[in-house]
């Protein structure tokens, strides 16, 4: 329900990518989840068996209220996106993945999906001063084990230097930072 109302205020703003009001929402939302006694963020979670990504695909899921985009690359890296485009808040799953890039159906920005680093954006001409890598779609730690792929639910906008260690064992899931 609240992915719909984003969506929908999303959708019929004409804000620039990244408005004063974009930040202002991440910034409450981040918030909003750290006053949240009922969820355990930065830890790892199972979000889904390996076996059920197929080849090329995309998966959704929704850990924590937040909705999900997996995929695999075709280097065999599982990924999770937050699956909201950064543009305009389609979801990513939506559009197309081609074994490196996440294409989104709206406006074809394509974002790589291990990085989550922007690639491309197609409308943009060669007089654009926009920087298209410095454009990111939300994404989390991921990492398969045990035969799922376990992505890391860290509580707001956080950039690791490493990735944070998953324990061995499947039934210790407490991550180290
Ligand atoms: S909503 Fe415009 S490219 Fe995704």
């Amino acid at each position: 329900m609240k992915l719909e109302r984003q969506f929908a205020t999303r959708m019929s703003d004409r804000a620039p990518v990244y408005s004063k009001e974009d930040i202002a929402s991440d910034a409450a939302e981040t918030a909003e989840r750290r006053a949240d006694p009922g969820f355990l963020w930065d830890f790892w979670y199972p979000a889904a068996r390996s076996s059920a990504i197929p080849w090329r695909k995309l998966l959704t899921a929704v850990l924590l209220e937040v909705p999900l985009v997996l995929g695999r690359s075709d280097e065999g890296k599982a990924f999770a996106l937050r699956d909201a485009c950064p543009h305009r808040g389609i979801p990513l799953s939506y559009g197309r993945f081609d074994g490196r890039n996440v294409e989104c159906s709206y406006h074809g920005w394509k974002f790589d999906g291990c990085s989550a680093q922007c690639v491309e954006i197609p409308s943009l001409t060669s007089q654009d001063k926009l920087k298209v890598d410095r454009i990111f779609a939300g994404h989390f730690p991921c990492q398969e084990q045990d035969g799922f792929v376990w992505v890391y639910m860290h509580s707001g906008r956080r950039t690791f230097r490493r990735r944070p260690a998953l324990e061995r064992s499947a039934r210790n899931t407490r991550a180290r930072t």
